[in-house]
């Protein structure tokens, strides 16, 4: 089978890029044609480094506002010609023309299960709202931020004596397995967004999100 190209944003650590580059030298198949962060000591830069993988940085702050930075991140994008763009920690808003650029090609993973918890602080957030179940969720990005359809969803409990840290690290376990699944069917043309914004698996349209418990099955 032919292997998707795929650009990767991120802004931090990588860990979610860490399991998309581990899946993808074992079976997955996309061939990740760069990965490009908005800071530049983001530690996802060396893991991509490190798996061989070319990168850039597009610093936001040398950029006179939100437009100009987004028309250069999507030229940048561009030269490598992705079928497909996944944010994995990629921590910008971003415009409305770059955002319709990507319609349909474009993933991101965030850590609720939304819509719960759009934003920032979701661990915390969760934590103070006494939610029994927390989890991750990855979407197609629209415009609407953090409201895109819902693709795949993880949860895991909320345990007494628990605190951000410690839901974070449970809910990143989950992480490292939704998003490479979510790349998996999208890379297989299994996955797509209709014209009326639906999810669409299989053939079917998903009216609810598909949970990992029930992918896995
Ligand atoms: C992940 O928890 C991801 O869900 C979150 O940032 C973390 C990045 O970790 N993304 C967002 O909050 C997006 N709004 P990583 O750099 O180790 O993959």
């Amino acid at each position: 089978m032919s292997r998707l190209p795929v650009v990767v944003l991120i802004s931090g650590g990588g860990t979610n890029l860490q399991a998309i580059i581990d899946a993808a030298e074992r079976d997955l198949p996309i061939d990740i044609r760069a990965v490009i962060s908005n800071k530049a000591d983001a530690y996802g830069l060396e893991r991509a480094k490190q798996a061989g993988i070319p990168t850039a940085v597009l610093e936001h702050q040398d950029f006179p506002d939100r437009e100009s930075f987004d028309t250069a991140l999507m030229e940048l994008i561009d030269r490598y010609e992705p079928g497909l763009v996944l944010l994995a920690g990629f921590m910008r808003i971003l415009t409305p023309d770059f955002v319709r650029h990507y319609h349909g090609r474009m993933l991101n993973i965030h850590p609720s299960l939304l819509p719960e918890f759009q934003g920032l602080h979701t661990h915390e957030r969760a934590l103070e709202a006494e939610v029994e179940k927390h989890g991750a969720s990855i979407h197609f990005v629209t415009e609407e931020l953090d409201g895109g359809p819902i693709i795949l969803q993880a949860s895991v409990p909320i345990l007494p004596g628990d605190d951000a840290d410690r839901l974070a690290a449970r809910v990143l376990e989950k992480e490292h397995i939704i998003y490479p699944l979510a790349v998996r069917w999208f890379a297989q043309g299994r996955l797509a967004l209709n014209e009326d914004q639906q999810v669409v698996l299989d053939g079917r349209i998903m009216n609810t999100p598909m949970q990992l418990e029930r992918a896995t099955q």
